[in-house]
């Protein structure tokens, strides 16, 4: 007798969710006893921000669209679980997989948990107790409703018990997003985004803005603009600028100086190879993004954090990171001090070792318990013998 077949439906939306949904769909592929298929919410829709990342990390086409595209954080979200409630009820899968903390990854937990069918959150247990930020406020929610909580780092099993998750749901499995990046690294060494942007390497900073609490408030845009204007005199910034931020840099006036400005570099938002390569050659990132911090980590380049706090203190532990605020006086001094010094190179966390993804895979498989005796159990680990 054959081991069940189980139907999983994996979630991706936003631009950060393309590089976690990436390894899995490729483990799921390997496996004959799953039938995975890929649902794109549209949360993210311009090439720049979606197809391109489908392209360069190989990702087949989704199975579906939902196609829901922009709007305030509670229509998104509601947009989200409209379409995508009668594709569950369509596809009727065992388990579906959400990644990350943007709306769309609370969006289909929620269809699926009030249909019955079984969550799996991967990236599960990161909190930066500001529940201001929408993507907390999606972390938390998800992980209550999950079945299956797969964490990056210790931090994480530590805050979801003190939320009183029972402990057998958690599960650490290290960080889909660094298989990926050890994935194509390589890949990413052969891009020409240097030479196109007439660069050298560790001639530059990187920047990446886009958290609403950093680019909505025209106080603290300002104050981050200021900031930038000290760190030009001393080196070149690369700005890749995300839509959110582009607009408003235009609605508050921000482009007039930032356009003609000495040492400012904003480019379109780039792919995920052309990033890689222009983050490993920078000098030091600065950046509100999440897992920017982790990839800096791995690629050992210093990272100034535009927050006042990060859910993901094992970067702060392991010496690259440091968490400035928006303050201009300590953005400019903490990144003058990185020119100067650099960062002192820990080793990588545990597990970020490019096999997240096949540990998941075969915690998921081993939901399917074989009916009768199974010759086919080979791939089926007991997740009581993965390390936690
Ligand atoms: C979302 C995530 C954030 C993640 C970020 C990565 C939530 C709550 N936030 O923020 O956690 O770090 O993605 O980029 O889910 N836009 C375009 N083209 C696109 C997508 C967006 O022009 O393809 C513009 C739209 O004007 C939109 C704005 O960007 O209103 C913001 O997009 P949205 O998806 O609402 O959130 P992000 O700021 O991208």
């Amino acid at each position: 007798m054959s081991a069940k077949t189980i139907n999983v439906v994996c979630v991706a939306g936003a631009r950060p969710n393309f590089m976690k949904i990436a390894p899995l769909m490729h483990e799921f592929k390997k496996i004959g006893s799953v039938d995975a298929i890929l649902v794109h919410t549209g949360q993210h829709y311009d090439k720049n921000m979606s197809d391109r990342f489908f392209q360069d990390l190989d990702i087949p086409a989704p199975d579906v669209n939902l196609e829901v595209g922009s709007g305030s954080q509670s229509c998104q979200t509601a947009q989200i679980m409209k379409k995508f409630e009668p594709v569950l009820e369509r596809e009727k899968p065992d388990v579906v997989i959400v990644v990350g903390d943007v709306n769309s990854t609370i969006a289909c937990a929620l269809v699926a948990a009030k249909s019955g069918v079984k969550v799996a959150h991967v990236e599960a247990g990161l909190r930066s107790f500001d529940r201001t930020m929408p993507e907390e406020v999606n972390r938390v929610l998800t992980d209550a409703i999950s079945d299956y909580l797969f964490t990056t780092e210790p931090s994480a099993k530590k805050n979801l018990l003190r939320e009183g998750i029972d402990e057998d749901k958690i599960y650490f499995v290290g960080n889909v997003m660094i298989d990926t990046l050890l994935k194509f690294r390589a890949r990413a060494e052969k891009s020409s985004i240097l030479d196109t942007l007439g660069l050298s390497p560790k001639s530059y900073a990187l920047l990446t803005l886009h958290r609403p609490s950093n680019v909505d408030d025209e106080k603290d845009l300002s104050n981050i603009v200021a900031a930038l204007s000290d760190i030009r005199k001393r080196i070149k910034i690369v700005f890749p600028m995300h839509p959110r931020t582009r607009e408003r840099f235009a609605a508050f006036g921000l482009f007039q100086d930032a356009n003609t400005a000495d040492n400012l570099l904003i480019t379109e938002p780039l792919g995920y190879l052309d990033f890689m390569k222009l983050m490993n050659g920078s000098q030091l990132v600065m950046t509100d993004s999440g897992g920017i911090q982790e990839e800096t980590t791995i690629l050992q380049i210093p990272c100034v954090t535009l927050r006042n706090n990060t859910e993901r203190p094992i970067t702060v532990e392991a010496g690259t990171n440091t968490v400035v605020g928006t303050d201009r006086e300590k953005i400019t001094s903490a990144v003058l001090r990185l020119i100067r010094d650099g960062c002192p190179g820990k080793r990588a966390p545990e597990l970020w070792d490019g096999k997240a993804a096949e540990r998941i895979v075969r915690i998921i498989v081993g939901m399917a318990k074989p009916e009768g005796k199974d010759e086919d159990t080979s791939a089926v680990v007991s997740p009581h013998k993965l390390d936690r």
